[in-house]
């Protein structure tokens, strides 16, 4: 992500969720509380090189959900929960780390395409649940069906990933994420040079001199707030940047295209069968 402009200060506790949404323009997005279902992947393997990490999200003690070609490749990878900063020794009273024993990618995940680009990771030990680690909620389908993502709730977007090409941060940050309808994303992507369909499985975000998706933050999750129960729930999950630009030159704004999130409605079924939150 690229936070020159903050969105939302999030300060986090399970009675008070939604009040504090609040956004704050003041040069830097640090999350203040841990949102305690953000996880880090660091995966690992023979096969792949990967260098960088994947965000991803609890959705049960040994579940974890995030984008399947973040992990492709990678037989094991190390993963935490609960963490606020990157100094895990002053951490580790509020952060667990755990492992991969097993990644399941979606049936119909397709890596040239990115098409279902959805994996879920089972980990040992189990996280426990804490205060500063638990699961998010998923999403009632009707509620984010299409663009009812943009127009019906106000979301945030949290993540570890770089601040561009070459930074990361040291605090994990949080935006207020912009809602590009999916309209206009189909009609910047249905020209040149992309020619591309836009997936119905996927969101879009309104392209932005300051925030985008950078290395690190694939497989990062966008949330929603229940305004009756005050609880977050999970609508995305960073895809990818397809113009690869991770907004560093803003001169370049307007070559910038939509950055693309995997939506989690289309794939609840899937995510129940694998032993996921059993009611939305
Ligand atoms: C990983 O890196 C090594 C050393 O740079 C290289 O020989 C190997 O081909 C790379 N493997 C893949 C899958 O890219
Ligand atoms: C959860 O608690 C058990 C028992 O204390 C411990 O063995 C396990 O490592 C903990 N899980 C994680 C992910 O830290
Ligand atoms: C990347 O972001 C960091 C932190 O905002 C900044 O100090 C650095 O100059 C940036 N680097 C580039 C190449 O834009
Ligand atoms: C979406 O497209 C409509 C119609 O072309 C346009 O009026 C509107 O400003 C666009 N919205 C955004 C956020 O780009
Ligand atoms: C997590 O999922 C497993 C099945 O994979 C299930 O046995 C367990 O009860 C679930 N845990 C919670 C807290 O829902």
């Amino acid at each position: 992500m690229s936070w020159t402009v903050i969105g939302a200060l999030i300060l986090l506790s399970s009675q008070a969720f939604a009040e504090d949404l609040e956004g704050r323009f003041t040069g830097g997005a640090d999350v203040q509380f841990v949102p305690g279902f953000v996880a880090t992947i660091l995966p690992l393997g023979l096969v792949t090189n990967n260098t960088e990490f994947c965000g991803g999200v609890l959705i049960n003690s040994s579940l974890v959900l995030t984008v399947a070609s973040c992990m492709f490749g990678s037989n094991a990878a190390i993963i935490s929960a609960g963490f606020r900063t990157d100094n895990l020794v002053a951490e580790i009273a509020t952060g667990q780390i755990s492992y991969m024993t097993q990644i399941y990618y979606h049936p119909d995940f397709m890596r040239n395409t990115h098409i279902n680009d959805i994996a879920i990771i089972r980990v040992y030990p189990p996280f426990n649940i804490t205060s500063t680690v638990y699961p998010i909620n998923l999403p009632k389908g009707s509620n984010v069906r299409g663009d009812a993502i943009g127009k019906n709730w106000q979301l945030t977007w949290f993540s570890f990933g770089n601040f561009n090409q070459t930074t990361m941060p040291d605090t994990m940050q949080s935006v207020e994420f912009t809602y590009l309808p999916t309209k206009n994303c189909t009609s910047i992507y249905a020209k040149k040079p992309y020619w591309y369909t836009l997936q119905k499985t996927l969101f879009c975000m309104a392209p932005s001199q300051t925030v985008g998706i950078c290395p690190g933050d694939a497989g990062s999750p966008v949330i929603a707030v229940d305004k009756k129960t005050n609880k977050p729930f999970l609508v995305g999950l960073a895809n990818r940047d397809t113009d690869d630009r991770c907004p560093v030159t803003p001169t370049a704004t307007n070559k910038h295209t939509p950055d693309l999130f995997v939506r989690i409605d289309p794939f609840f079924k899937w995510i129940q069968s694998m032993g996921g939150p059993k009611s939305q």
